[in-house]
């Protein structure tokens, strides 16, 4: 049966329209909801004008009442009914109970070579670190954070006279190979993890 996909999200959106462009024809699932904390995400348009239905639960009058904002978030995700669940640049932490509810059914994408650069400024912390590569992680999401199964990496090399925006920009090209063909393996059932580079 086709798989019903979640996709949250809080910015631009570009993770979410690749996910969503991937799911035609034989592929197993259909994007059934994107949802954002950001009343004014840039993805929200793109999501309402490739048809797929939208929310938006804003955490601020929440005033920092953590467990309330994703009683309000579980509740609209949960009458979209998804199988699966994909955190698509969604920049709020999700506590234990949240993640606790979707167990095995959530996916995150996270801008570094996971256990590498967890949290923020990954690519400036890569390059002030001197790696020679880069790149970004798909994982299955745990309450802790940016850990949990790794179920893809792709990786991109550091070139002379990067920036954070240069590498940034890069390793976006590949976020938009990688989240799609894990999403694809995954809703087949298949964890095995998709290398790229
Ligand atoms: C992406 O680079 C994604 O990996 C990152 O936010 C960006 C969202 O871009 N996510 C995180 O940093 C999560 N911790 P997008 O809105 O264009 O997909």
């Amino acid at each position: 049966m086709t798989k019903r996909v979640a996709i949250f999200i809080s910015g631009g959106g570009s993770n979410m329209v690749s996910l969503a462009e991937s799911m035609t024809g034989d592929h197993p699932a259909r994007p059934c909801l994107v949802i954002t904390n950001v009343p004014g995400a840039g993805g929200l348009e793109k999501a309402r004008s490739m048809g797929i239905p939208t929310a938006v639960v804003d955490h601020r009058p929440f005033k920092g009442d953590r467990v309330a904002f994703e009683e309000e978030l579980a509740r609209v995700v949960d009458a979209a009914e998804p199988d699966i669940l994909c955190l698509a640049g969604f920049m709020r932490v999700l506590t234990e109970g949240f993640v606790g509810r979707y167990t095995g059914r959530m996916l995150n994408i996270h801008p570094s070579l996971l256990p590498k650069y967890r949290g923020l400024h990954t690519h400036a912390r890569a390059l002030e670190a001197g790696d020679a590569e880069h790149g970004c992680t798909v994982h299955e999401v745990t309450p802790v954070l940016d850990d949990g199964p790794i179920l893809g990496q792709a990786r991109v090399p550091v070139l002379e006279g990067d920036t954070p925006e240069l590498l940034a920009a890069r390793v976006l090209v590949q976020e938009h190979r990688l989240y799609p063909a894990v999403l694809r393996r995954f809703a087949e059932g298949d964890r095995t993890p998709v290398l790229l580079s």
